[in-house]
Formats: structure tokens, C-alpha cells, sequence
């Protein structure tokens, strides 16, 4: 899923890619260098992003070749900055020592720049190696990262709690995986404590918002108001008959009857009502992103409907939940 979610961000944002290679813990492709800012305020899995600068076979001696004959490592390091280097090691079968690679490339840097000034706590330029799948990946990291991580996001520090709380990782996650921009209008009808709409107004989406509980639709109000966050509406209502129309983006969360109501209705009848009448005020090549329990099959209920699967995540929550975040598009 973090790798779905960083390419679903990029067609968001209009950003052409090719080239992925998945390796263990990191994902390399090409795009244009300024999707950088997005990816990384974006992205709900994401540790650490950067630009590639060079790859080698993770062995000491070709490394050190490699970071020697390296002339690039100027156009990133200006005159009276400081850097580190930190290597990771995702491979724990690696006997690599990732101190010495450090210091072999810091040393190379140093001799290739003339000025670079090692400081490892608050360098102005972090470059960072990924020892993974045999390869050493190693490039310049963005320093800007978790814009978004902000610890009043955490659920328990909001005005309004309910234990059906998405987390606010897997609400941004799923927002992004409907491939939502800053222009787009983003509905949430099993809305809750507003945890989705919130972190797709912090995306800078329109938002609206409805629940068949008063109490959840107040505190959806409280929380986005905490938030200084607008929803254009936030209502009462069934999400089998909403008052919208014209929809393009739906990410959701309905009930499981575990820790929110389903209001003695069945959880399955609930979300095929719901896709059923969501497939009516969809446009065309629109996106649903929703989470259900692993026991509905949702390629019998899209059978029927005008919906294309365009991805499916398995996410064990505990023993007996297994949620499947699944990604739909109006045909
Ligand atoms: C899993 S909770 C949503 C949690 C939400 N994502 C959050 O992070 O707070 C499901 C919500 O669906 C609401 N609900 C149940 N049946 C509904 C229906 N038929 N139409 C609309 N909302 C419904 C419940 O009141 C509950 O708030």
C-alpha cells in the first residue's frame, strides 16, 4: 500500500512516472524532481524521499569506486553548507558496515566539493544511501518531510473521540489513494469523527461530509472546527440516498457493527445500497476508495454496477479483522 499510495499521489498531482522497481522498503522511479514537496506532505507511509544520485552493487570496494568517480554531488552541496551521509540497511543479512560506508562516501563528498562541511545533527543537506535487494541506492534526501505530521492529528487530542476512529495514517493513505487534488471535492458518507474529511482538508480538498448519527455529524463538526478546517456540508442522512450529485472523489469508512453502529442493518446490505446508489452520482472516471471487512466479497457486489477495480490492500488489524482498503472507478 505506501507504494500504491506514492504512485496514486503522483497521478493526482498530474506528475508523469516510469520506471518503478519495488525493491524491499523502497520504491525508485523517474518523474519530474518537483513532485518532491507533494510526495512528501502527502504521503501518510512515507519515511524518506529524495533524488537518486548514483546506484551500485552493495560491496564495499565498488562503492567506494563509484562515490570517487561521482561528479554531482556540487550541484546539490553549495559553498558553506554543512551534510551528513547516513546509510540504511534494509537487508539485515548484509554484513556491510554501514559506519564506514558512511565515511568513505562523506570522505569523497568532502574531496569532491573542496567546501562541504560534515555536521550530522542539522546538516543543510542530508544525503542518504539504501543498502536493499544487494544494491546500494544512494541519493539526496529531502529535508522538508512531515509537514503533515502533526501531533494534534493524533486522535485522542481532538475535542471529539469515538473508538471507531480511522487512524489518521490510513485516512490519508486511503485520501490519497483515490487520487484527490487540492481541487477536488472529497464526500465522505460514513463520515464518523470526520477523520477522512480532515486530512483531505489538509490536502486542501473541499470536503463534505454526512452520517445517520446526530452525534457523530457534531463531532465531525468539532474536530474539522479544530482543525480550522470548512466542510461546504455536513449532514444527517443515509449514504444509500444523499442529496449530491456530481461527485468525482468518495473515500470511506462504513460501519462494521464492531465498534460503530450499523444501525441493525447488515454490513454488507449497508455497502452494496451504498455503491449502488454512489455508481448513480459518481462521474465518469471518478473514485471510490473504501474499507470493508475481508469476509465481503466486493467483486460480487461490483458485478452488477459500472465500477472497474483498480486495487485492492489487505490490512490485519487484529485476529479477527482483516480490513481490505479497495480503490473504485466509475466506468
Ligand atoms: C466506521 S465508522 C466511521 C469512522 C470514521 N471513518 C472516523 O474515522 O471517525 C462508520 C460510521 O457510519 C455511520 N453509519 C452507520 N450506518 C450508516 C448509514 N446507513 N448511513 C450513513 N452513516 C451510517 C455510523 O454512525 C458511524 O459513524
Amino acid at each position: 500500500m505506501p507504494y500504491s499510495e506514492i504512485i496514486a499521489i503522483l497521478e493526482a498531482e498530474g506528475f508523469l512516472y516510469e520506471n518503478e522497481e519495488i525493491f524491499p522498503q523502497l520504491l525508485c522511479l523517474k518523474s519530474n524532481v518537483k513532485c518532491i514537496p507533494s510526495v512528501s506532505y502527502r504521503a501518510s507511509f512515507l519515511k524518506d524521499c529524495g533524488i537518486e544520485i548514483f546506484r551500485c552493487r552493495a560491496e564495499e570496494n565498488e562503492i567506494t569506486r563509484k562515490a570517487s568517480e561521482e561528479n554531482s554531488f556540487g550541484r546539490y552541496l553549495l559553498k558553506g553548507q554543512t551534510f551528513s551521509v547516513r546509510i540504511k540497511k534494509v537487508e539485515t543479512g548484509s554484513s556491510i558496515d554501514t559506519g564506514k560506508i558512511e565515511r568513505i562516501i562523506g570522505k569523497a563528498i568532502l574531496e569532491k566539493t573542496k567546501y562541504g562541511r560534515v555536521q550530522l545533527s542539522n546538516p543543510n543537506i542530508s544525503f542518504l544511501g539504501v543498502l536493499t535487494n544487494n544494491l546500494l541506492i544512494f541519493g539526496l534526501k529531502n529535508n522538508n518531510l512531515s509537514l503533515h505530521r502533526n501531533p494534534l492529528r493524533r486522535p485522542k487530542s481532538r475535542p471529539f473521540f469515538h473508538p471507531s476512529i480511522m487512524m489518521p495514517k490510513l485516512a490519508r493513505c486511503m485520501v490519497n489513494l483515490a487520487r484527490v487534488n487540492s481541487s477536488s471535492l472529497v464526500l465522505d458518507p460514513f463520515c464518523g469523527t470526520g477523520s477522512i474529511l480532515l486530512e483531505a482538508g489538509l490536502i486542501g480538498c473541499e470536503i463534505v461530509g454526512s452520517d445517520l448519527s446526530l452525534q457523530m455529524v457534531k463531532g465531525s463538526r468539532q474536530n474539522l472546527e479544530y482543525f480550522k478546517i470548512q466542510p461546504a456540508s455536513l449532514l444527517i442522512a443515509d449514504a444509500k440516498c444523499l442529496p449530491f450529485h456530481k461527485i468525482a472523489r468518495v473515500v470511506t469508512d462504513p460501519p462494521y457493527g464492531i465498534t460503530s453502529s450499523t444501525f441493525k442493518r447488515y454490513t454488507k446490505t449497508i455497502i452494496s445500497e451504498f455503491l449502488f446508489f454512489i455508481a448513480d452520482i459518481l462521474m465518469e472516471g471518478g473514485y471510490v476508495a473504501i474499507s470493508i471487512p475481508n469476509s465481503i466479497k466486493i467483486k460480487e457486489i461490483c458485478e452488477t454496477l459500472n465500477y472497474r477495480i483498480v486495487e485492492q490492500h489487505s490490512l490485519r488489524e487484529h485476529r479477527s479483522l482483516t480490513r481490505e482498503i479497495i480503490v473504485l472507478q466509475k466506468l
